[in-house]
């Protein structure tokens, strides 16, 4: 006998619709599995056979063979138990093959018979064509967000199988739930002082440029950087969508009312392996931190920590947009598109920046300037020097702007940017610089000025151009830019951060 089940299986961040089929026949009992399965998925033997003893069925004594169509598609994790159990169930003459006609089966089985939710619920249930769908209870929820077919959330393999043979009725559909108010967001107005660093932060969140702040210990880094998400629009349908599925092949906890609606901010720690930060695994081709923080912010505190091979394959995401990884299993794209912040202090003693301050020796700083290499450091739109607030900043009782106020004009300076057909000002392609921040008279100036003396190279230039732009809509000017713009701009991209990392691709 055969039986068919559909279901669907995770790459990356892609569903891709599996059928499986098992077939029992005569001979010696055996069990296997074929259709390019990876070791977790082929060892569903295991798991399948314990789950149907315990859920009150028989375990077939004869030849079992489960094929997962296509073949070319690789089948990682342990996602397609519960179709192989209900297909055996179907095979070996223990369901009819009614019962399961027009329902998809997802999730991992327990050796008690157990139903347990697989990553990427969100992605799987898109490949599906089925208009019922069977998944454990805990990711029903998560299923039902597409909506367009109905979700029964069971827990355990005997309650689908009491469902299927009708002696209980299905579970309704999740509860659609509301989502709680999210906690307040850190606000800018705890950040006293810091005037340069607080622009930098406005202008990086209007304009989407990278941010690299710099400065000795103590002087509101990382402060300033966690509230950036405070500052930025909520995501729209279509990128909640797309976060909210690189979440689910995360396996990371999604919010009450199922998609990411704010926009992701993701602070990996310095000791991060590649693979953690970029994504992949040979195994399980899971997405990393920069395509969770897609459509959000990546964090990197400490930037001069991070392994220096871990940093460089940020580079290649950092230009496309995408993370393509290749294993011996698949290759994938993750996408990861998102806003750079990062903070380091100028030198290892961190005091490298003021004058007389530094206690290094010229080799430990050397050590530490080559931990960045200039390409990176050159992605960095926005490159400021913060020092540390005053005590008359820290003591006086004066409230600083409150983030609410900063975001009300970066969302306006965002909405001059969309009206350009541009998502951002980072991203104005290099031959439309001319239409969209054209120069005044003065701007060509400052700006040839700066080329001349070797404060700029050409790259710098297009940067310049496009953090000028941003610069004038948070000001309201939308004509050509100014004088004022653009020496704005080329004061948000600091020689320190040059002669810090003592790279010279970095004289801006
Ligand atoms: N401008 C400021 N206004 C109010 N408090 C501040 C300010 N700067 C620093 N602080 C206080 O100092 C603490 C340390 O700041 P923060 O961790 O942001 O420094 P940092 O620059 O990241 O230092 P490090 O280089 O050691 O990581 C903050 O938690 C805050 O309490
Ligand atoms: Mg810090
Ligand atoms: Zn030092």
């Amino acid at each position: 006998m055969l039986g068919l089940v559909p279901s669907a299986s995770l790459l990356g961040v892609d569903g891709h619709a599996v059928t499986v089929e098992v077939h029992v026949s005569g001979g010696l009992p055996s069990f296997t599995v074929v259709g390019s399965p990876d070791a977790a998925c082929r060892e569903a033997s295991g798991r399948v056979r314990a789950a149907l003893l315990s859920s009150g069925c028989t375990w077939p004594m004869h030849r079992v063979t489960v094929n997962l169509a296509p073949p070319t598609v690789r089948k990682i994790g342990s996602g397609l138990d519960l179709a192989i159990a209900i297909a055996l169930l179907v095979a070996s003459e223990q369901l009819p093959p009614e019962a399961v006609e027009g329902r998809a089966f997802l999730g991992e089985l327990g050796l008690d018979g157990s139903l347990r939710p697989v990553p990427g619920t969100l992605c799987l249930i898109d490949a599906l064509g089925a208009s019922a769908v069977v998944v454990p209870a805990a990711s029903a929820g998560e299923a039902a967000l597409l909506g367009g077919r109905s979700v029964h959330g069971l827990g355990s393999l005997a309650a689908v199988l009491a469902c299927l043979k009708g002696e209980e009725p299905w579970p309704s559909a999740p509860e659609r739930v509301t989502p709680d108010e999210p906690p307040p967001a850190p606000d800018l107005a705890d950040v006293r002082g810091q005037p340069v660093g607080r622009y930098a932060l406005e202008v990086a969140a209007a304009g989407g440029h990278h941010l690299l702040l710099l400065g000795p210990p103590g002087a509101g880094k990382t402060m300033l950087a966690s509230r950036l998400p405070g500052l930025l629009p909520p995501l729209s349908d279509r990128a909640a969508l797309e976060t909210t599925r690189i979440h689910s092949a995360a396996g990371l906890i999604l919010p009450a009312g199922g998609l990411v609606r704010r926009p992701p901010f993701r602070a990996p720690h310095h000791g991060a392996s590649s693979v953690a930060l970029v994504g992949g695994g040979s195994a399980t081709m899971r997405p990393g931190e920069i395509s969770a923080a897609c459509n959000g912010v990546l964090f990197l505190d400490e930037l001069a920590e991070f392994a220096t091979h871990v940093l460089d394959a940020l580079r290649q995401p950092l230009e496309e947009g995408v993370v393509r990884v290749a294993r011996a299993a698949a290759t994938v794209a993750f996408p990861a598109r998102f806003l750079l912040v990062a903070a380091m202090n100028p030198c290892p003693c961190g005091y490298g920046s003021q004058p007389g301050g530094c206690l290094c020796s010229d080799g430990a700083r050397a050590r530490y300037r080559r931990r960045l290499s200039g390409p990176l450091l050159d992605r960095f739109d926005l490159r400021v020097e913060v020092t540390r607030p005053s005590v008359t900043d820290l003591m006086g009782h004066d409230r600083s702007e409150p983030s609410a106020a900063v975001r009300a004009r970066v969302l306006e300076a965002r909405a001059r940017a969309q009206q350009r057909g541009v998502g951002t000002n980072a991203a104005i392609p290099v031959d439309r610089l001319d239409e969209l921040a054209p120069l005044g008279a003065g701007a060509a100036d400052v700006l040839a000025q700066a080329l001349r003396s070797g404060r700029l190279s050409a790259r710098g230039l297009h940067r310049v151009r496009r953090v000028a732009r941003t610069v004038a809509d948070l000001q309201g000017d939308t004509e050509a830019l100014t004088a004022a713009h653009v020496a704005t701009a080329l004061s948000l991209r600091s020689d320190a951060a040059g002669s810090a990392s003592g790279s010279r691709a970095l004289s801006a």
